[in-house]
């Protein structure tokens, strides 16, 4: 899924460079560009940077993303 539409930055590539070790919006934005021009991506890459920071565990059946989690 694209998260910033303005540098056409994908939610995989954010993960990736969160996982390399940038850990803000601001060393995300200056990492790839996204967050970087008209800004509205910026929730978006709070929201990815907290769910990095909470990731539930693969398999979690609180986690509503995983198949079969009660609903
Ligand atoms: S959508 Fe990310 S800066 Fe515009």
């Amino acid at each position: 899924m694209i998260v910033c539409l303005c540098e056409g930055v994908s939610d995989r590539v954010v993960q990736q460079i969160v996982d390399q070790g940038h850990q803000t919006v601001r060393a995300v934005a200056s990492a790839c560009g996204a967050g970087t021009r008209c800004g509205s991506c910026v929730c978006d890459l709070k929201r990815l940077l907290q769910g990095q920071q909470n990731s539930a565990t693969p398999g979690d059946p609180q986690d509503p993303s995983t198949p079969g989690a009660s609903r």
